[in-house]
């Protein structure tokens, strides 16, 4: 299955995760969002879509990618993850984001935690390995 990872990143975790998923499935390519219009879209069987979270939305460019492009990722397998800290705001934070009609459609949205504000990371503390896992197991899967 032919596979896009979009992502949007500040700090770095959303490009972390893609470059983990991107290792861990075959026929796979990664790209910034700023890259990706609708006729990459249309290359691809399956497009993964991974943002970071900040004031309780995805990052602006991804909200705007996923409502221009919607009727092209509603005919395409599609799954989301996002980088955030606060397990409690993430389905509000995905609802917002999101058009619903692609809520409905994704395969699987998952959170994958999140760096602190200013801390520096040397390795993946941050990360919910189980959660990017299960993730990736689920893609795998289909
Ligand atoms: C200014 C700012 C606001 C943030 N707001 C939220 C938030 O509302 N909810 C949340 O769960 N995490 C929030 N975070 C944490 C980020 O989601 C976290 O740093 C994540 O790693 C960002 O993804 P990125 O590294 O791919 O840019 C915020 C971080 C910053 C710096």
């Amino acid at each position: 299955m032919k596979t896009l990872i979009v992502y949007q990143t500040k700090t770095d975790a959303a490009k972390e995760c893609a470059e983990i998923i991107n290792q861990k499935l075959s026929n796979c390519k990664l790209e910034k969002i700023e890259k990706v219009n609708k006729n990459v879209i249309e290359e691809y069987d399956l497009i993964i879509i991974g943002s970071g979270i900040r004031f309780s939305r995805m990052y602006s460019k991804t909200r705007k990618f996923l409502k221009k492009n919607k009727n092209e990722l509603l005919n395409k397998k599609l799954a989301i993850y996002a980088c955030n800290m606060l397990d409690e705001t993430f389905s509000d934070a995905i609802k917002k984001s999101v058009p619903d009609e692609l809520l409905e459609n994704a395969i699987i949205i998952e959170s994958f935690g999140g760096k602190q504000p200013f801390k520096k990371y040397t390795d993946n503390s941050w990360l919910k390995e189980e959660n990017l896992n299960m993730f990736i197991d689920k893609i795998n899967a289909l």
